[in-house]
């Protein structure tokens, strides 16, 4: 830019020592200075000079470096600039700095080089505010501060200053200020200002102005033009009032008039792009008291035409004349020229000149920059991800692609993560990344269930879950979406994923539906969760895949239906025929929709207690459970009727399938279940001899108060309770293990868990005294038909007794026992195989696959507890 009549367009701090009475303490308050490159916790007080408190800067950035500037220029110069920061590292390092949005402020950044690094080598490099490039910092001489200012209006509550490497040297920085303004000053159309040049005309001094003159810390420079002489004043302007732009008395004191009389004084500048447009804004006052027979009377013009007057201005007083509105167009020449009636030339005290600057590009959308710093410091992500995620578009961090729209803020449409050493579960902070298209945490160590939430990402398109360390099974949802091609899903190379539809095949747990008969099924429900102070995770209903199971019409989504007590009377025929009796109430036989059903009536003392419940469901409530032919194990096992006892391989596969619906409950589910009262009354079987966990969770959502049901009180069943339960109700899922321990030797042996002695025996101190004699065969039931294989039978007592250890950390998790179980089962019937050529190896492999690829959701039970489960 070609400017005549300007002297000076590098700022310099002139005598920047010379001392300078301060006026006494002047308000700082929303000044922000930062001294970058200072010592971290330190700060001072410029008290040579301005007096302005500086801090470090290192609360604001974690990267570069401390630098001082060399030792011989330091005297001349402010203490801000003595140190600085420099990035050798990285090719775009940002402040984070928290400001007031929505308020004007003026941002000024210093560069000094002061050789530093004593290499006289002057870095070139970029400078970005927000999303937008501020300006291209050149360095030219080692001793003086490029300086660049702006007047802008952030938007949000922080602002992030960046510096950008363009190859072109080493970026640094020495100070950042910001000073706010009052709105009402600087007022554009549009955009906001970038300074060109601010004027202390007829300067005396030498020497440049800031606060605590300036009350806003703006940077006046003396301007001295040879065509001029310089008048000025002792006394002090705007003593009893000034207009908001408030120019500092010291430099409104100082003025220049043309030393010809006659000549016009005049402005001029030339813009290098024509299309760059620019404010000015002029201060005059009257510096000298004119005699009666004296008036001062000017007019200004742009490029010839009349712009403003006649100007007269007042005596010691600050008159501000400024453009509205941008001017635009090349080149300028500004004119102030006397009037007929004048008798003396014109005046100027002081000028600023701007030229506009677009700053309108957003940052990235506020939610999504929250999600992704959380999901940076949630697995300690150690890329080099700083300043804005998505803008300026040039510098997206790495793994990130977003998408631009105009003005409007840029989203996070994919997210890279794969190979970052990620530990943990998956984080649900990516849920909130709501533009997100693609999503690839593959070859990570992430463990834990894949979250529903990843269902909501409306425009997910790529997920890939490869190579890590999760369980449970795929939301439907998903794989729904990965089958009709609208989602591309990997999730291979996992530790026990299952991640096909097929998984979801039959239920290992009796699904009970609760229905409040004779008011709304919501109804209950929120009670329920009321009762346990529990968040009702979902109200969507998961699906059940039950494609082949036992009950092939039964349509589980009936849920919520709700029944009315008609309706209930029908579908178990006036309560016709009752099924047994339990904790909870009388258990009655029914149809609904033709399959059959247990219908339980939950018995009013089962909920005594329990004012909320009451008074909200007055009416009776009832669970309806699928139908299990074969009643329970317990009956199987103690039915002494029967000359037939269940053989070695039936109790082998129901003891798998219960240990299974247990792992469902202690793995699929978030936060797992404790079943709480795992025994074999609760171990239900259906037509074909499946075995089904029930009435799992239960016990604490209708725990009973009386001790008549010894059954089902909220302690669990004695002889099957973990010893190490305390009274704090800290039961755990390895409480369940030790029960299922109890249920397995049960299985084995036939015997009760608490033997019917005077002695009471326990069933774990009884079979470990029988292995302490070797005695493997007494362990086993005595009826049991003789051809079962004994190393199936070992291994099944190892298993129990480590289920029954007496501390919780030595007993095995529910998967473990799954696994070890199905090795006692494959070992049997390996053998069942080469024997009994009559089965056929159909039944064989059905079974396995049913083993292996088993898994069950589950629904709205588990939503009252305030579970979910895949
Ligand atoms: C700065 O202060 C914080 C907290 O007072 C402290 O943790 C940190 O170590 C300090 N840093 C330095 C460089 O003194
Ligand atoms: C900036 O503000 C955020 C949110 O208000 C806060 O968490 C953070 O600590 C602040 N940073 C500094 C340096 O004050
Ligand atoms: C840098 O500026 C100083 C002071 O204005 C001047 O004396 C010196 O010659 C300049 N150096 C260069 C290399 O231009
Ligand atoms: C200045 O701020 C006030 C309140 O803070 C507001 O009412 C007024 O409209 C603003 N003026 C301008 C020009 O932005
Ligand atoms: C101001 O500085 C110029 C050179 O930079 C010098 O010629 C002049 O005498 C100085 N004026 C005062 C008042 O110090
Ligand atoms: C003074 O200015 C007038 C008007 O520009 C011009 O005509 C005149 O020649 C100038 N006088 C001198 C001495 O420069
Ligand atoms: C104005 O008045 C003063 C005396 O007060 C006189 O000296 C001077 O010449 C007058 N100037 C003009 C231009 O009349
Ligand atoms: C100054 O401006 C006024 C009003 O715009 C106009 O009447 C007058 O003629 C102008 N004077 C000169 C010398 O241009
Ligand atoms: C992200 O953008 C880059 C550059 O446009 C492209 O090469 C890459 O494939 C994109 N990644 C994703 C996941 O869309
Ligand atoms: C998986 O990540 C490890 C480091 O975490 C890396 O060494 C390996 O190359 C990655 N494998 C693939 C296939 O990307
Ligand atoms: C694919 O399935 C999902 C979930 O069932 C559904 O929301 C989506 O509209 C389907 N898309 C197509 C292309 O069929």
């Amino acid at each position: 830019m070609a400017m005549g009549g300007f002297k000076h367009f590098i700022f310099r701090f002139l005598g920047g020592l010379a001392l300078i009475l301060l006026v006494h303490a002047q308000d700082q308050s929303g000044f922000i200075s930062i001294d970058c490159g200072l010592p971290a916790n330190s700060s001072y007080s410029e008290e040579t000079t301005t007096g302005i408190n500086y801090i470090s800067d290192a609360t604001f950035i974690h990267t570069g470096v401390s630098q001082s500037i060399s030792p011989e220029l330091k005297g001349t110069k402010q203490h801000q600039v003595w140190n600085l920061r420099s990035f050798p590292q990285g090719i775009r390092n940002c402040y984070s700095i928290n400001i007031t949005g929505g308020i004007k402020y003026l941002i000024r950044a210093t560069f000094l080089y002061g050789n530093y690094d004593g290499k006289s080598n002057f870095p070139e490099f970029d400078l970005y505010l927000g999303a937008n490039m501020w300006d291209t910092i050149k360095l030219e001489n080692a001793s003086i501060s490029v300086i660049k200012e702006l007047i802008h209006i952030p938007s949000s509550s922080y602002m992030h200053i960046c510096l950008a490497n363009t190859g072109r040297g080493t970026p640094f920085i020495s100070a950042i200020e910001f000073r706010p303004l009052k709105n009402t000053s600087y007022v554009t159309t549009s955009g906001s200002l970038a300074l060109i040049s601010r004027a202390d005309v007829g300067s005396i001094s030498n020497r440049s102005y800031r606060y605590p003159y300036d009350v806003y810390d703006r940077l006046w420079l003396p301007y001295n033009f040879y065509q001029w002489k310089d008048l000025s004043t002792s006394l002090t302007i705007d003593s009893q009032s000034h207009n908001y732009y408030q120019p500092p008395s010291v430099v409104m004191s100082t003025a220049s008039t043309p030393i010809n009389d006659s000549a016009p004084m005049q402005l001029y500048w030339e813009g290098d792009d024509p299309t760059t447009q620019y404010y000015i804004y002029m201060h005059f006052a009257e510096v000298v008291k004119l005699q009666p027979n004296q008036s001062r009377s000017f007019n200004i013009t742009i490029n010839g035409k009349p712009w403003y007057g006649p100007l007269v201005p007042d005596y010691l007083y600050t008159t501000s004349v400024f453009s509205t509105s941008a001017m635009s167009g090349g080149k300028y020449v500004i004119s102030l020229f006397k009037t007929e009636s004048s008798t003396l030339p014109p005046i100027i005290n002081a000028f600023e000149l701007y030229s506009v600057k677009d700053l309108s590009q957003s940052e990235t959308a506020q939610d999504d920059v929250d999600a992704i710093r959380k999901i940076k410091s949630a697995y300690g992500i150690a890329r080099d991800w700083q300043g804005d995620p998505c803008a300026p578009k040039a510098y997206t961090w790495e793994g990130l692609n977003c998408s631009y729209n105009g003005a409007n803020p840029p989203r996070i449409t994919s997210l890279d993560l794969s190979s970052s050493g990620l530990t943990g579960e998956i984080s649900a902070d990516i849920s909130h990344l709501l533009m997100l298209q693609y999503l690839d945490l593959s070859n990570n160590s992430l463990s834990g269930l894949v979250p529903d939430f990843l269902v909501q990402l409306p425009y997910l398109r790529v997920l890939n879950l490869e190579r890590n360390q999760l369980t449970g099974s795929v939301p439907l949802q998903l794989i729904e979406r990965s089958k009709n091609g609208s989602l591309s899903l990997s999730v291979g190379e996992n530790l026990n994923l299952c991640g096909s539809a097929s998984c979801k095949k039959k239920n290992k747990v009796v699904v009970p539906i609760v229905a409040s008969v004779g008011g709304l099924l919501i109804v209950s429900l929120i009670v329920v969760a009321l009762l346990w102070g529990l968040k009702r995770r979902r109200t969507q209903p998961i699906a059940m895949e039950d494609t082949e199971s036992s009950m092939p019409n039964m349509s589980f989504e009936a849920i919520q239906r709700q029944f009315t007590y008609a309706e209930l009377l029908k579908m178990t025929n006036n309560f016709e025929r009752i099924l047994g009796k339990g904790g909870f109430g009388t258990v009655f036989h029914g149809y609904v929709d033709g399959t059959q059903v247990a219908v339980k009536m939950l018995s009013p003392s089962s909920v005594q207690g329990y004012q909320q419940f009451q008074s909200e469901a007055r009416t009776s409530m009832g669970l309806i459970y699928e139908y299990m032919a074969n009643g329970d194990l317990d009956a199987h096992l103690s039915d002494e009727n029967s000359n037939i006892a269940l053989p070695w391989k039936d109790r082998m596969r129901i003891a798998a399938d219960a240990a299974q619906g247990l792992e469902y409950l202690h793995h699929g589910c978030k936060p797992p279940i404790i079943h709480r009262d795992v025994k074999c009354t609760n171990i239900l079987l259906n037509e074909n001899f499946q075995a089904k966990l029930a009435d799992f969770g239960l016990s604490k959502i209708f725990p009973t108060d009386s001790g008549t049901h010894v059954s089902t009180v909220v302690a669990g069943t004695p002889g099957f309770l973990d010893p190490e339960y305390c009274i704090s109700n800290c039961l755990t899922e390895k409480s369940d293990v030790y029960s299922f321990g109890v249920v397995l030797l049960e299985i084995i042996s036939n015997r009760p868990a608490i033997e019917r002695s005077e002695e009471r025996t326990h069933i774990s101190q009884w079979a470990s005294s029988m292995l302490a004699k070797g005695d493997i065969k007494n362990i086993v039931d005595p009826r049991l038909p003789g051809n079962f294989n004994i190393n199936s039978v070992w291994k099944a007592v190892e298993i129990a007794m480590a289920c029954v250890a007496l501390t919780a950390a030595r007993r095995p998790t529910m998967s473990q026992v799954v696994a070890e179980l199905k090795e006692c089962l494959e070992i049997e019937l390996a053998q069942t195989k080469e024997g009994h050529e009559g089965e056929s190896a159909d039944s064989i492999e059905m079974m396995s696959v049913n083993l292996n690829t088993e898994l069950n959701p589950l629904a709205r039970v588990l939503i009252v507890v305030g579970s979910t489960c895949l």
